[in-house]
């Protein structure tokens, strides 16, 4: 069985001391560097955006995992290969031609993700999941770290699994939103791959330790 990841969310570091911050994701068990961007207009809240990116690229050493939080994501594409994007993932609800958009990101050289919010049903990826390299399934509502894990995900990433596994699909699976050590265990059994963890890891004491707590309970 392939390795389950676990992605820290920059969103929850402490922006003035983001370097730092960085070295410690770098120097963790962590697999991932999840980075949030949103646009005040598909979220009620804006977080960063290119110049803070192109500052983490400079110092992480893992994978860049984008996660756009913007309406007409299409626009920027070329922008998030070129500040060094290994992962794009779109919102389904902010894509009018989706499958359009999921070639787009890939031709610029980067996996293509697609997020689903709380309300939109997996089944709605059927027809083009042999294009997704991953599905973000968002198990709280966009727009802020911090809030608490919705319940109903464990059904999501099922049902999912089941789509993915069905149309021999590669398509990873991440989970996003309210992930701790309550739930890792869960989601995975649940058939998630990738965990982002966002107030879990950087509001704890001693996060290098945290991510290998969730790793490892991920991967038991
Ligand atoms: C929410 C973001 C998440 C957020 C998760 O809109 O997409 O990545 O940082 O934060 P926690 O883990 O605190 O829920
Ligand atoms: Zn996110």
């Amino acid at each position: 069985m392939a390795q389950k990841l676990i992605a820290p969310s920059v969103l929850a570091a402490d922006f003035a001391n983001l370097q730092r911050d960085i070295e410690m994701v770098n120097n963790s068990e962590a697999d991932w560097f999840h980075i949030d961007i949103m646009d005040g207009v598909f979220v009620p809240n804006i977080s960063f955006g290119m110049p803070v990116l192109e500052a983490i690229k400079r110092h992480a050493k893992k994978t860049i995992d984008v996660h756009l939080m913007i309406v007409d994501p299409d626009r920027y594409i070329n922008t998030f290969a070129k500040l060094g994007a290994d992962i794009l993932t779109v919102h389904y609800e902010a894509c009018t031609h989706l499958h359009r958009t999921l070639q787009a990101i890939k031709a610029q050289g980067m996996k293509a993700g697609v997020a689903l919010n709380p309300h939109t049903n997996v089944s709605l990826l059927e027809d083009v999941i042999n294009d997704i390299d991953l599905v973000c399934i968002m198990s709280v509502n966009p727009g802020f770290g911090g809030q608490s894990f919705i319940e109903r995900t464990y059904k999501k990433v099922a049902d999912l699994r089941d789509i993915i596994d069905r149309n021999r699909a590669n398509t990873l699976i991440e989970i996003d939103g309210g992930v701790s050590t309550a739930n890792a265990d869960k989601l995975v059994a649940a058939g998630a791959d990738v965990l982002v963890a966002g107030s879990f890891v950087f509001k704890s004491d001693t996060p290098e330790k945290t991510i290998q707590e969730l790793r490892s309970l991920a991967n038991s």
